[in-house]
């Protein structure tokens, strides 16, 4: 009787385990003044992955408990709380269990990095980062949310001073702000992308686990009109002392010695430069579906089934 009733729920399981062609989900984080649910911005691309990738499971992050808290806490929520939330969030979620890929947009980019270095609890595969800025910015001439006033808030508190500690603690946007002139007061006050960088103090676990990664793909807009420098993108940034000339992350010491990895994954063919011809975030589905797609639409493959 017991024989039997094992035998049918091994075969239940067995009904219900991945099937070899089963995507891998997707996580994608949206960018500043975006939510996870517009229908015109992230709605609608998780509509365009689910048709290009039948079967797959794709969650849109959202922080708070409604869009327009979402939208709020994308500017006056600290990163590192952001990032603690979602860790939270994905490593409790049954569906990402055997690991899954992310793409962020914009400032979604640089804290899909962070969740990566920072959250052991979930396991990523690929990393696609759109537009994201992981030099950090020094200027945002244009701000495309959809709240005028919080675009504004934003501007009168990095007037006040980004690394004012009180505008720290309020603006995320102030916690990557890289002011080339003050090299020195962006490391030491700068609250969230130095430390991501390993710009003081080195830990080994970043690296570890950015290496855990199949692929790192970082997408540059060639025509970004909003972030400044666009390199930062690509992790390249302008030259300590002047906001003109830019170095590249192979120029960088973050890449010579390795700090995170970035130099293995190179190497490895595994971190892809990918230039797309377009001001911030203006890409066609016809560019997402030929550059992203790609590495979007992957099965689980047969060595991780027999781990199940
Ligand atoms: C994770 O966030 C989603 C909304 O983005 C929510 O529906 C879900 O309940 C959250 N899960 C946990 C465990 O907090
Ligand atoms: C990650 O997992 C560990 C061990 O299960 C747990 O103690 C920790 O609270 C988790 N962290 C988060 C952010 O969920
Ligand atoms: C913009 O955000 C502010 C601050 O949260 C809010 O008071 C206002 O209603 C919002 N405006 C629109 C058009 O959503
Ligand atoms: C990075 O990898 C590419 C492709 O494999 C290679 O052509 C290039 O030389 C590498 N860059 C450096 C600085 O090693």
């Amino acid at each position: 009787m017991v024989d039997m009733f094992v035998l049918f729920l091994s075969s239940l399981l067995l009904a219900s385990a991945p099937v070899l062609a089963d995507p891998v989900p997707l996580v994608m984080w949206h960018g500043m003044g975006d939510t996870c649910c517009f229908p015109f911005s992230m709605g609608a691309l998780m509509k365009l992955v689910e048709k290009q990738v039948p079967g797959i499971y794709v969650q849109s992050i959202e922080i708070g408990n409604s869009i327009s808290d979402d939208e709020l806490n994308g500017f006056f929520m600290g990163a590192e709380k952001q990032i603690d939330i979602v860790c939270k969030n994905l490593s409790a979620n049954p569906k990402l269990q055997q690991g899954f890929n992310v793409i962020g947009f914009s400032q979604g980019g640089q804290f899909l990095r962070g969740l990566v270095q920072q959250c052991p609890n979930v396991t990523v595969r690929n990393l696609i980062s759109v537009g994201g800025q992981h030099q950090g910015v020094y200027g945002f001439p244009r701000c495309i949310g959809t709240n005028v006033t919080l675009c504004n808030e934003m501007r009168r508190l990095l007037n006040i001073g980004a690394y004012n500690k009180l505008v720290q603690d309020i603006l995320v946007q102030a916690q990557y702000w890289h002011d080339p002139l003050n090299e020195d007061e962006y490391k030491k006050k700068c609250v969230f992308l130095p430390d991501l960088n390993q710009e003081n103090t080195y830990n080994p676990n970043y690296k570890l686990r950015l290496l855990t990664l199949k692929n790192l793909i970082l997408v540059k807009f060639l025509e970004d009109e909003m972030v400044q420098p666009r390199e930062s993108e690509w992790f390249g940034f302008y030259k300590p002392g002047q906001a003109v000339e830019t170095y590249t992350l192979f120029d960088s010491d973050l890449y010579k010695n390795d700090l995170l990895g970035l130099k293995t994954l190179n190497d490895t063919g595994r971190l892809h430069f990918l230039g797309a011809p377009f001001d911030h975030l203006k890409f066609t589905e016809q560019w997402f579906i030929d550059n992203l797609i790609p590495f979007i639409n992957v099965q689980f493959d047969e060595d991780e089934k027999k781990r199940d």
